[in-house]
């Protein structure tokens, strides 16, 4: 008997973890690595958000608070909700968790039975799929094609629902190509879920904020109230407020899908902690100027840095719509040699190569579209410059 469980074999490290994990082992062995992994905002949580946690502490807020959320931070997402998105939710539709990606692991757990199965637009997070697995249901990658903007379009759509489908992933802003889907691309799609009541949405709005080039954000219950007793939505404060260490995100959606995730993290880790909570009012409430300086920040690395790598031979990459990656087309590198005589066949290889020449970055496959990889421009300019330079260089040592 194995001492591990079965399931294990369903518990993946992901390719950008690994890449982050193998970056930080060859930096302590002292290599030149940059770091283009990991989705974090390079911004620090704003000095009031700061402030507002040590008053929480030093009031006392120091004890387990209700499942999932304060009554008070179950009230800023609330107003959240109704002044960016002109939603009227009450208390009981939402769920507080230690991050949005708890928020989507409890939704799962709560609905997934043996072999249902979730529609996930390929590319997309990671995440999905492997928690779609852990949660003993089954990931259906539908494709999407590059000159759609990686967009899922509706047929597609229409072609992969199954009597066993029982969620949809709609990821705007997407990590990792950056597409928008905008009100009218979202109406499109809700024509096609009306038509089939079993399938639930999940909309994880996490990049909510960072949106390029003055687009307006949609989301689907928006545009399609009539979806509302079925979707989930999915955001937090870790992209918006650079508050990825504090771990909190929230979910929106009918009560009783609500009360079941409740359930499901009172299983596990019971409230999210009640200094981030406190952070977190502090973030929804207070002051939002920062928001959009951040976004233009993002923004003018991405028009940076696109020209850069597009002007690599062998590479393809589009202006990203919003978040702050590039997925970047490597097909042109396939089939070439290393220096060292090494032939590079998959995507694997090419971010291989790419570490071996100074700048870690996952590979696509995991995103579920190959050739391609993700790189995350949430980082300084000048780490970004040198990156292409060394990309080029790479690029330019093929055989
Ligand atoms: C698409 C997407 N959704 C959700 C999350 C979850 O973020 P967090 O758990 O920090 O709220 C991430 C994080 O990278 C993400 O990329």
């Amino acid at each position: 008997m194995s001492f591990l469980a079965a399931r294990m074999a369903r518990a993946r490290i992901s390719a950008s973890a690994a890449a982050a994990q193998r970056t930080r082992e060859l930096r302590a062995a002292g290599h030149d690595i940059i770091g283009l992994s990991q989705g974090e905002p390079d911004f620090a949580t704003p000095e009031h958000v700061i402030e507002a946690a040590s008053k929480a502490m030093r009031a006392g807020q120091t004890r387990y608070t209700p499942v999932d959320g304060t009554p008070e931070l179950k009230e800023a997402i609330v107003a959240k909700f109704r002044a960016e998105n002109a939603l009227a939710f009450k208390a009981e539709n939402i769920s507080a968790g230690a991050g949005g990606k708890q928020v989507l692991y409890n939704a799962l757990m709560a609905t997934l039975d043996t072999g249902d199965e979730v529609l996930i637009p390929a590319p997309s997070w990671v995440a999905y799929a492997y928690m779609t697995e852990f949660a003993d249901g089954v990931p259906v990658w539908v494709g999407t094609r590059a000159e759609d903007g990686f967009k899922l379009r509706p047929d597609a759509l229409d072609a992969a629902i199954t009597p066993r489908t029982k969620w949809l992933m709609l990821n705007s802003p997407s990590n990792p190509t950056g597409a928008v889907y905008s009100a009218d691309e979202l109406r499109a799609l809700a024509v096609v879920l009306e038509r089939h009541p079993h399938v639930w949405i999940i909309a994880d709005d996490i990049y909510e904020h960072i949106v390029f080039d003055g687009r307006p954000f949609a989301t689907i219950v928006q545009v399609a109230p009539q979806l509302g007793d079925r979707t989930l939505i999915v955001n937090g404060v870790s992209k918006t407020y650079s508050m990825t260490g504090w771990r909190l995100g929230f979910g929106a959606g009918p009560a009783p899908l609500i009360r079941a995730m409740a359930r499901i993290q009172a299983q596990s880790s019971l409230n999210p902690s009640s200094i981030s909570q406190a952070a977190a009012v502090a973030a929804l409430t207070g002051p939002q100027d920062f928001v959009g300086a951040r976004r233009d920040e993002f923004e003018a690395r991405r028009n940076a840095i696109v020209p850069s790598l597009a002007a690599v031979p062998g590479l393809h990459c589009s202006p990203p719509e919003g978040a702050f990656y590039l997925y970047v087309g490597c097909a042109g590198w396939l089939g070439r040699k290393t220096p060292q005589g090494k032939p590079l066949a998959t995507d694997e290889d090419v971010t291989a190569y790419l570490l071996e020449c100074g700048v870690a970055v996952p590979n696509g496959a995991g995103y579920g579209l190959s050739p391609y990889f993700r790189l995350s421009f949430a980082t300084s300019m000048a780490a970004l410059t040198e990156a292409c330079k060394r990309i080029d260089a790479a690029g330019r040592r093929l055989g």
